[in-house]
């Protein structure tokens, strides 16, 4: 390895990063993955903190090229899960001392839309008596919702930039979809006090190894809290799946990128959340144990009830099968594997999150 990287943490320049997302030999790999891990455990202790998320409705009025849920796919049933059947899973996510959920959607901007957020947040602080945190994962919204909604008690939000180059944003999205638009949003959930996350697909065409270190970059500069970033996967209903020539080298290029995205990133900050995507497992069986052990600390598990899942497909593979989230944990031994364990009961902050606020 050229670079020292035990010694960089919190400190990686563009082409120390760019070295480290072109690494190919498999002991330096294995080094790499290995210094993030050891980073992770010293910075954040061995425990996994968990997000049940519930994606409770497909309806959207974006129209991003990759995802399959855009507005302009009529391939798609769309779905709108009732209050009753959304808290009914958040009550599970509750019982089952989760600690935090993760309310995503479809992005909506109309009142009915937003008074509906406005019932569910309340809604299930009451059920759990306060304890349960929310985080908010709903697009785009203007100042007043997003103050609405932390005044009622969601704490986190997840905004990714998707790639924090303003060209690359502009390729992937129709012209009426603003990067600025995207950018002020995120500094305005940071004025009002949210933990804000964000985060990018990586793999994108035209995408270089360079937008990826900048990206890592970016995350430093705008000091976030968490980073939830995964791989892109095709979804043939989408415009830009067009544009992919040979989907198998795409899926094994793209995986691996991201988990090295995931250890140069934890190498670069060390004290934040990084999570083990879902899209990580729609490109391999473990793809998500092999992201924890990249140096990610956190595993959002979908709640969402098998009968909708089919219908949340931003990608392909999307965890089709109707696992219920229980099983997730299943499939490998966490402590045994990972040397990690579970933080059920707590919220998980980043420390990164504690030490800027006492600053
Ligand atoms: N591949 C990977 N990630 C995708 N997303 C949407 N479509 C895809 C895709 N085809 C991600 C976006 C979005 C998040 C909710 O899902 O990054 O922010």
């Amino acid at each position: 390895m050229q670079i020292d990287i035990k010694n960089s943490a919190g400190n990686l320049t563009s082409n120390q990063l760019k070295y480290l997302l072109n690494l190919k030999q498999t002991a330096e790999l294995k080094e790499l993955f290995k210094t993030a891990y050891q980073l992770r455990i010293n910075n954040l202790d061995r425990e996994i903190y968990l997000r049940g998320i519930i994606e409770f409705s497909n309806i959207c009025s974006k129209d991003c090229y990759y995802c399959g849920i855009r507005k302009s796919n009529q391939k798609i049933n769309r779905f709108k899960m009732s209050k009753t059947e959304i808290l009914e899973s958040a009550g599970w996510i509750y019982k089952n001392n989760y600690a935090s959920i993760v309310l995503q959607s479809g992005e909506r901007n109309d009142p009915e839309f937003i008074n509906f957020v406005n019932d569910l947040i309340k809604e299930i602080k009451n059920l759990s008596n306060n304890k349960l945190g929310i985080t908010l994962s709903l697009g785009e919204q203007d100042k007043k919702t997003y103050q609405k909604w932390f005044e009622l008690g969601a704490h986190r939000y997840l905004l990714r930039i998707e790639s924090s180059n303003q060209k690359l944003y502009e390729n992937i999205h129709p012209v009426s979809h603003s990067f600025k638009k995207r950018l002020n949003c995120l500094n305005i959930l940071r004025e009002i006090g949210y933990q804000v996350g964000t985060g990018v697909m990586i793999g994108l065409p035209g995408q270089t190894i360079e937008d990826l270190a900048n990206d890592l970059l970016f995350f430093k500069e705008i000091d976030v809290d968490m980073v939830g970033m995964g791989p892109y996967v095709i979804h043939k209903q989408t415009p830009l799946a067009k544009k992919i020539v040979d989907e198998k080298i795409l899926k094994v290029r793209n995986f691996d990128l991201a988990l090295k995205m995931i250890a140069a990133l934890r190498i670069l900050i060390p004290d934040i959340n990084i999570a083990a995507t879902t899209a990580l497992d729609a490109l391999s069986p473990d793809g998500k144990k092999r992201g924890l052990k990249a140096g990610a600390n956190i595993i959002m598990p979908v709640i969402t009830h098998p009968n909708y899942r089919k219908d949340y497909q931003l990608y392909e593979n999307k965890e089709l099968i109707g696992v219920s989230a229980a099983d997730e944990f299943k499939k490998f031994d966490l402590s045994k594997e990972l040397n990690a364990k579970i933080g059920y009961n707590k919220w998980g902050d980043s420390p990164h999150y504690f030490k800027r606020n006492s600053n």
